[in-house]
């Protein structure tokens, strides 16, 4: 898969304090990348050096093929960047910033009209379309600042946060949105403290703590590396419950007494699950429930953030 956007070596301080301290990522063509950290991990730094707003200390950028250091102003027609802060002006309507920025872009005042009649329909703010940004509420804000970073149809976005603060339901269209983009092959760099959307979104994922890269791979591979999945057997009766104690002896389970629950680690492609099941069948004994727990990123997260060391 191609390379679209490719850092090496990245580093950046403000005065004495050594934010990035080398960091290296890759991002393939019409694939997410998540950038995860903790507050001040330099994720806004990347991302503004990424997009040309601030300069890197040392490092390689390659956007599209485009040297960052040699070429900024190319890259800056391939880019749509949503970031942290919202830049709207609050005192036009959502139409007239959406018109303003095509303008920027230099697209003609029809071809900004038209653009912009289209993101208001793909966003839901046909109805909001004519009123002053100063009266959105945040979810709304948050859609017109993603509308405005797609008025040129860039092939590469840059979302900075883009659903914090919203409340679950707009996060959930603001998911849909960025959804619709990947499936129309658009490049999208993210970052979040949220887990779960990374977890939903990105095909990769790179979690940065203390200046550097500290744990790369897909949602999955992020998951395994906090262990293993685990059965919960719950059963109906204390007697079932002991008996699914002495079938199970040899996956030495962990038991809760007052729950009726036996627990079992098992392996991730779940190939010990059906032994287990049918150990469970030949002893007749039907479970008042099954489950199966896998680790979430936030296990991930708490424990690749406490510094504790993970192999990469
Ligand atoms: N313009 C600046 N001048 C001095 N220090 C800065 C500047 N911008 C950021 N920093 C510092 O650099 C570090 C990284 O900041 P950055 O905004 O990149 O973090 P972040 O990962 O985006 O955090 P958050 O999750 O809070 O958005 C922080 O310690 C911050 O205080
Ligand atoms: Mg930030």
């Amino acid at each position: 898969m191609q390379e679209i956007i490719k850092v090496r070596g990245l580093t950046k301080s403000y005065g004495d304090n050594q934010v990035l301290k080398g960091i290296d990522f890759e991002v393939h063509k019409g694939t997410m990348l998540a950038l995860l950290g903790p507050n001040g991990a330099g994720k806004t730094t990347t991302v503004k050096i990424l997009s040309t707003l601030l300069s890197p200390d040392q490092g390689e950028v390659t956007i599209a093929g485009i040297d960052l250091s040699r070429h900024p102003e190319q890259i800056r027609k391939v880019i749509g960047l949503t970031g942290q802060s919202a830049a709207v002006d609050e005192l036009l309507t959502g139409s007239e910033n959406l018109i303003m920025m095509g303008r920027l872009y230099q697209l003609s005042k029809e071809q900004a009209r038209q653009r912009a009649e289209e993101l208001l329909v793909d966003f839901d703010l046909v109805d909001a379309a004519k009123r002053k940004v100063k009266d959105y509420s945040g979810g709304m804000r948050r859609r017109l600042d993603l509308a405005i970073s797609l008025i040129a149809s860039p092939p590469i976005i840059f979302l900075d946060e883009p659903t914090t603060g919203l409340d679950p339901r707009s996060r959930q269209t603001m998911w849909q949105m960025i959804r619709l983009l990947l499936d129309s092959g658009t490049t999208i760099l993210l970052t979040t403290q949220y887990l779960e959307e990374a977890d939903q979104l990105a095909d990769q994922i790179i979690v940065i703590g203390g200046g550097k890269v500290i744990a790369r791979g897909t949602p999955e591979q992020l998951k395994a590396k906090v262990g293993q999945d685990r059965l919960e057997i719950r059963l109906k009766s204390i007697e079932d419950f002991e008996l699914v104690i002495s079938i199970l002896e040899k996956y030495s389970p962990t038991q809760d007494q007052d729950k009726l629950t036996v627990g079992i680690s098992i392996k991730g492609d779940g190939s010990d699950l059906k032994p287990i099941l049918d150990l469970l069948e030949y002893a007749r004994i039907s479970p008042a429930g099954i489950e199966i727990h896998r680790p979430t990123l936030d296990d991930v997260f708490l424990l690749l953030t406490n510094g504790e060391e993970v192999d990469e």
